[in-house]
């Protein structure tokens, strides 16, 4: 069988679904696990997760997966329903809407008496200057108590652009949603991501919406994990499948990119971009073997990778690791121009996945 696993180690995720709630006690948390939780694999991530008060996705589809695995929390569509008729869907299972425009209104409004009937909170977006989705400042306000005064229970929602870095349009969301929020109150509210919820205390307001924290990769470019106190949940392992002595003057892999100016020892492991491992680097990348950090050399190949393990002990079937405890995947992106999100949503489903409950 081939040498190439995902672990997903449960406690890590509970550990750091505890620290969004040491940072943010008086909120409720709502769990991102979207994109197959980040790449994680939904199935193995619930269970850690169920002391979440809800959990966030992107889509119907997405929600229906929870259900499906038999959990029953609040579970907010963040983009909203996409067509009219997955309304009576949502409906019938219980998921609370994201709005962010008018046609979501209408479909909303179609519907209301039974949406009331169940209880569900509406999140209304404020697109407050990242222009990706939300209702404008000029047309919220008319929306939000148009809703109110038919019954329903309103969340202002928001996302920032930036809140994973200095920016003077933080200062400008922030302003216009405590605007909209004090036009609107009371109301519910929530504009919180993982950066967020480090930086702004002062904006946790009644609903955090952690994603990347929960996973153990950094929202920061210039903080670790180990820093910001989360552990990583994935640990990404291979093998060593050949090993070849080489002379100076000898290639390696595709392109004959890699020239050894020494004689060196070469091992072959088994993962490759067929397995979501970043192909394009352009400064060094590394795994780990026995505890030390290791060069790759040479393209990586869609099944193989090949590292230079001069001076080592190994031998066929060492294990490597590619990123997880030691070698953190915030540095593996880093090193291929990348972050860490990217490279766990796009992991392929080759890799077998276990999970550990240390
Ligand atoms: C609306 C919304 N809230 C929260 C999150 C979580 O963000 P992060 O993973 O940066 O914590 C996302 C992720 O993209 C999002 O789209």
């Amino acid at each position: 069988m081939r040498q190439a696993t995902v672990s997903i180690d449960q406690q890590a995720l509970q550990h750091n679904l505890n620290r969004v709630k040491q940072l943010a006690p008086q909120a409720k948390v709502v769990s991102m696990v979207k994109s197959n939780a980040y790449g994680h694999g939904v199935a193995n991530c619930l269970d850690a997760l169920a002391e979440t008060d809800a959990f966030g996705v992107a889509c119907l589809e997405e929600a229906l997966e929870i259900r499906k695995l038999g959990h029953q929390h609040p579970i907010t569509l963040v983009e909203g329903v996409f067509t009219e008729d997955e309304m009576q869907v949502v409906i019938d299972q219980g998921i609370e809407l994201v709005i962010h425009h008018q046609q979501q209104l209408d479909w909303l409004l179609a519907h209301a008496d039974a949406y009331l009937a169940k209880d569900l909170k509406v999140w209304v977006k404020l697109n407050s200057g990242m222009n990706r989705l939300g209702f404008k400042a000029s047309e919220i306000i008319k929306v939000i108590q148009d809703l109110q005064a038919q019954g329903f229970c309103c969340v202002l929602a928001m996302h920032f652009a930036n809140a994973d870095a200095d920016h003077p349009v933080n200062e400008q969301q922030k302003q216009q949603f405590l605007q909209i929020k004090a036009a609107c109150a009371p109301i519910l509210a929530s504009c919180c991501n993982s950066a967020a919820i480090f930086r702004w205390p002062e904006l946790h307001f009644d609903f955090v919406r952690p994603g990347i924290m929960l996973y153990g990769s950094s929202p920061f470019a210039d903080q670790s994990i180990n820093q910001l106190g989360l552990k990583a949940v994935m640990q990404f392992d291979a093998a060593i499948i050949a090993l070849n002595e080489i002379q100076a003057g000898e290639y390696v892999g595709y392109g004959s990119t890699f020239k050894a100016t020494e004689p060196m020892c070469i091992a072959v492991v088994s993962i490759g971009y067929g397995d979501g491992y970043p192909r394009a680097y352009n400064t060094q990348n590394y795994v780990y073997v026995q505890g030390k950090k290791m060069p790759l050399v040479g393209r990586v190949s869609m099944d193989m990778i090949a590292i230079d393990v001069t001076g080592l002990d190994v031998q066929v079937g060492t294990p490597v690791e590619l990123w997880g405890k030691q070698r953190l995947v915030d540095d593996v992106a880093e090193a291929n121009g990348t972050i860490g999100y990217e490279l766990l949503c796009r992991l392929s489903q080759r890799p077998v996945r276990h999970m550990i409950n240390n």
